[in-house]
């Protein structure tokens, strides 16, 4: 079990609806989900909710992040402009399970547009209920630190 169960949550004006429901289901899993919006259904920029949320992970504030956009995929690849920040869009639970226990994927993306709820709460609950297995795995999650790092 981490030390933490806080989660931070966010998503462009597409998602909004799938978030809401993450919120509620997390929390039903024990978790506490700090949910930085949108709250109305306004355009926003999926860059600048996807950064917001990744510094904030990055920073240690939370240990793991869940982001939504229409795809999953703009907000996903802003999020992992972010040093530090491994992300993954998933559509399904096997790929949600492989990018925490391979991957130490510290934040989960979310297409609203292309999955459904029922299936985005499952691939949540997959990812929130795996850890990461280190081993070799710790050594290639390394090299893509380094990468950062140059
Ligand atoms: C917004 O219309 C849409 O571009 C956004 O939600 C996302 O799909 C981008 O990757």
């Amino acid at each position: 079990m981490r030390e933490t169960k806080r989660l931070v949550l966010t998503s462009d004006h597409a998602a909004i609806e799938m978030r809401q429901a993450i919120a509620q289901h997390v929390t039903s899993l024990g978790w506490a989900p700090v949910d930085i919006g949108p709250v109305t259904p306004d355009s926003v920029a999926y860059p600048a909710m996807g950064e917001a949320a990744a510094r904030r992970v990055a920073a240690g504030e939370f240990a793991l992040g869940i982001i939504l956009c229409g795809t999953g995929q703009g907000i996903m690849m802003a999020a992992n402009k972010v040093p530090g920040i491994r992300c993954g869009v998933c559509m399904d639970t096997f790929s949600a399970r492989m990018i925490r226990a391979h991957n130490d994927a510290n934040m989960l993306s979310l297409g609203a547009r292309v999955i459904g709820i029922g299936t985005a709460l499952d691939v949540v609950e997959a990812f929130l209920a795996t850890d990461f297995e280190g081993g070799r795995h710790a050594t290639r999650v390394d090299m893509i630190g380094a990468i950062e790092t140059g």
